[in-house]
């Protein structure tokens, strides 16, 4: 799959001002500073598309971005992409964490066309706990969901591969299934195309389902 477009569409404070949307629609979620943005823009291969940042905490709405895509299966396929606030951001209120939660898991159940999740998760740290608390919470919800291990980059090669089995392990004991995980970086642009194949291929799962 070719990304031919990317562009911004909407900001929304809320589950109830999303645009309403037919076309699929992926959602890119995790802690604040994991990469969302930058990852975003990687995909979509362009620079400032997702405003990225060194301070934590900086996307706070409901971003969607519009994208045309051709493959061999035929030409210009429309979807969207979704950049989400971060979680685990210390600076917050009590109160603004609830907001979030409560905007997020409205988001997360409700939206029709929510395609796919793909839960971001930084590879240079061991396992922590709110990333696991927050994919246990995907999975009683029965959100589908996807991993992306971010940052890769910015360790070790062995470090990496570390942190991302010790990941899967704690993962086999907690959760019936295990998930599909990749390893990327934006800033090498390593992984990004597993990334994009994988949005190729649930795309065409949706097609198929709105068939049926
Ligand atoms: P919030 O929207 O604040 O929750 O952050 P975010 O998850 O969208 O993170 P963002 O993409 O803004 O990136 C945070 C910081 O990490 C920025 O300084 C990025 O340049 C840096 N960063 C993101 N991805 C990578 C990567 O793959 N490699 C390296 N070296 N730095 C990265
Ligand atoms: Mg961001």
């Amino acid at each position: 799959m070719k990304i031919n477009k990317a562009t911004y569409l909407i900001s929304s404070p809320g589950f109830e001002q999303c645009p309403k949307l037919t076309q699929p629609e992926y959602a890119f979620i995790g802690r604040s500073n994991v990469g969302k943005s930058s990852i975003i823009n990687a995909v979509c291969n362009q620079k400032n598309l997702a405003k990225t940042s060194g301070t934590p905490g900086k996307t706070q709405l409901i971003n969607h971005f519009e994208v045309m895509s051709s493959n061999s299966k035929g030409p210009w396929d429309k979807w969207y992409i979704v950049d989400l606030p971060g979680y685990g951001f210390a600076k917050v209120s009590q109160s603004s964490r609830r907001r979030w939660e409560q905007m997020i898991e409205n988001y997360l159940r409700k939206r029709p066309n929510l395609n796919r999740v793909f839960v971001l998760i930084d590879s240079r740290h061991e396992p922590q706990k709110i990333d696991l608390e927050f994919i246990e919470q995907m999975v009683k919800w029965e959100i589908p969901y996807t991993l992306i291990f971010t940052k890769s980059d910015k360790e070790k090669p062995g470090a990496v591969a570390r942190n991302v089995q010790s990941m899967f392990d704690i993962l086999r004991e907690r959760l019936p299934f295990l998930p599909q995980g990749f390893v990327t970086s934006a800033e090498k642009k390593l992984g990004v195309e597993e990334v994009i194949a994988c949005i190729d291929q649930y795309n065409r799962l949706y097609a198929e389902d709105q068939q049926s």
